[in-house]
């Protein structure tokens, strides 16, 4: 069975006491499941606690952003060496990060061969605008981000990674971008993958969709081909609704092995 990775990124929220309750909260009600692999991207500050609190069977964890540069003058950044041995994962590219703090293509190509040189798994965001989908401009704006962000992966480093497919219009807005559109986007993602670094990487790689996904939506998405889990926003803050998502996943993921299991 396809295990199912499902991501919390908890943006600027949080701090160190009410991550690690809400950790706590969590781990009471999430049991481990041997097909659902859970991460928890917390603010830099908490990763640190957080490494120490978590049960390591039920939850990995991922940094929001680091720097690419090993060390240095720096001032006010975070590396990926320094962070290898507390995170498994590093969210790069967010469209957070592209809007905001203008992080431009070099910039994320860059992080992503950091992440992978230091033994980390890069989870590559990658979507396009509310004006890029209305002007037709979605595969242009996937394939720049996917030519650029994995310029400089081997194929199977390409195969170890994660891509989020989060369009930007349905980041934070409650606005889910309709079961079709994502299943388009990523099978245009799997076949870029496939074109360029061959069938095995494209086999391999896991992509998520990510925006305003809640537990209603989860097994809807899980039907989508090529979708092999979610990378959540606002409601990895609560622990009602992060672990309904993976509840939803795992229920989703039971029904899934009968209908298999009677073919
Ligand atoms: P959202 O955020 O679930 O709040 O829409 C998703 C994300 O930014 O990764």
């Amino acid at each position: 069975m396809r295990k199912i990775l499902i991501i919390g990124n908890w943006k600027m929220n949080l701090n160190t006491s009410e991550a690690s309750l809400l950790v706590h909260r969590l781990a009471e009600r999430i049991k481990i499941h041997r097909d659902i692999e859970i991460v928890l991207a917390p603010t830099m500050l908490t990763l640190q606690p957080l490494s120490l609190q978590i049960d390591r069977r039920k939850f990995r964890l991922a940094a929001q952003n680091a720097y690419h540069r090993d060390e240095g003058a720096f001032t006010g950044e975070v590396s990926f060496t320094m962070l290898r041995d507390l995170i498994h994962y590093c969210i790069i590219g967010h469209s957070e990060r592209r809007h905001i703090f203008n992080e431009d293509l070099p910039t994320i190509r860059d992080k992503v061969s950091a992440a992978v040189r230091n033994d980390i798994i890069p989870i590559l965001c990658v979507g396009e605008t509310k004006t890029e989908r209305q002007d037709g401009e979605t595969k242009q704006v996937l394939h720049d981000q996917l030519m650029s962000g994995l310029a400089n992966l081997t194929a199977k480093e390409v195969g170890q990674s994660v891509i989020a497919y989060e369009p930007v219009w349905a980041i934070g807005t409650g606005d889910i971008a309709p079961p079709d559109k994502a299943a388009e986007a990523v099978a245009y993602i799997r076949n870029y993958i496939r074109d360029v670094f061959g069938t095995r990487p494209a086999q391999k790689i896991r992509v998520l969709y990510g925006g305003s996904v809640t537990p209603d939506i989860v097994s809807g998405y899980l039907e989508i081909p090529g979708v092999d889990g979610f990378l959540v926003g606002g409601a990895s803050l609560n622990y009602e609704s992060f672990s309904g998502i993976v509840e939803s996943a795992r229920k989703w993921q039971r029904r899934h092995a009968e209908v298999e299991n009677e073919r």
